[in-house]
């Protein structure tokens, strides 16, 4: 398919392509390369992955070639399955994704889930602010799972705000609203029961030993947190209190090993009953705490 690659067949069928690819992307020290060789045959094809297995001897027609060409192309590049699908999963829900935003990670599943069982005690007005919210995958799954709230995510970039107007536009989350905003710049004067954020978390330093997929093509603007990581974290804390219904939760992620340094910003901060919860890798992934009713 490509010169420089593994020796091609003479002709293409599913199976084919998808060794050669597989070959390929193991060659270049991509980290699953069957599994990426079969979603993006899946994609090209649009058929789901099962069919991809099952019809291995289908030949392969000129214009199938060539859109796999250029999707191989840019996953050999290190550009994330997220962005060449155009779409990944997070708490169930299929978001549309692209460079202007950090794909959704499983570990953030974690920071819903925290805040849903902090939250539990609110009333069904719940209003929630998340931010950073990036695709706004943390902001539509909380406004599907608590229909009777109003959220709203916020956002530096415009960029990703556009993506994430139209993510929940499309899964029908209609209680929540996205608000451009230097962290609480735009909320002056306004409380939330519930103010979660998935913020940039990599100290600057580390960000050159990233893996390509994450250091070459997310936007740095979610990924830099500063000297030591915590630069936004510090900002969130230190403002939170100001944003919060007395009794309110703040839950934020952190990256592994930040939650000590966390928890003493929460503690210091004048937080309750300050809480770490872990990620199913059981890494330390997110530091929630209660503003306490005075
Ligand atoms: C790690 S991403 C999280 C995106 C999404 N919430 C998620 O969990 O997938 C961080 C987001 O913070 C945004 N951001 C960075 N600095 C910011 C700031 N000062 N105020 C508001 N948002 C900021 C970035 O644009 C990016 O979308």
């Amino acid at each position: 398919m490509q010169p420089e690659g593994p020796a091609a067949p003479k002709s293409w069928t599913i199976g084919s392509l998808v060794k050669w690819a597989t070959d390929d992307f193991r060659a270049r020290g991509i980290e699953n390369p069957r599994l990426d060789a079969e979603l993006l045959v899946a994609h090209a094809l649009k058929i789901d992955r099962m069919r991809v297995i099952l019809d291995a001897n289908r030949p392969l027609e000129g214009v199938e070639l060539a859109t796999l060409r250029d999707l191989v192309k840019r996953r050999r590049a290190y550009e994330p399955i997220a962005y060449l699908r155009g779409e990944r999963e997070f708490y169930g829900l299929k978001f549309r994704v692209d460079k202007r935003v950090l794909v959704p990670r499983p570990d953030t599943e974690t920071l819903v889930d925290a805040a849903l069982t902090r939250s539990a005690h609110v009333s069904m007005s719940m209003r929630q602010l998340d931010l950073c919210t990036g695709s706004g995958c943390v902001a539509v799954a909380m406004a599907k799972q608590r229909p009777t709230a109003k959220v709203f995510g916020s956002d530096i970039s415009p960029d990703a705000l556009v993506v994430a107007r139209d993510n929940a536009l499309r899964l029908g989350a209609y209680n929540v609203a996205f608000v451009e905003s230097d962290l609480f710049a735009a909320f002056a004067g306004k409380r939330f029961d519930v103010i979660t954020a998935n913020p940039p978390y990599i100290a600057s330093g580390d960000i050159a030993s990233l893996m390509p997929d994450v250091r070459d093509h997310e936007p740095r603007l979610a990924l830099d947190g500063g000297d030591d990581g915590l630069v936004i974290v510090r900002r969130i804390v230190h403002d939170a209190p100001s944003h919060l219904a007395p009794g309110g939760v703040l839950a934020i992620e952190i990256g592994a090993g930040e939650a000590p340094a966390t928890v003493a910003l929460f503690e210091t901060g004048g937080f309750a009953d300050v809480r770490v919860h872990r990620d199913i890798a059981r890494i330390e992934r997110v530091v929630s705490g209660v503003l306490p009713v005075r």
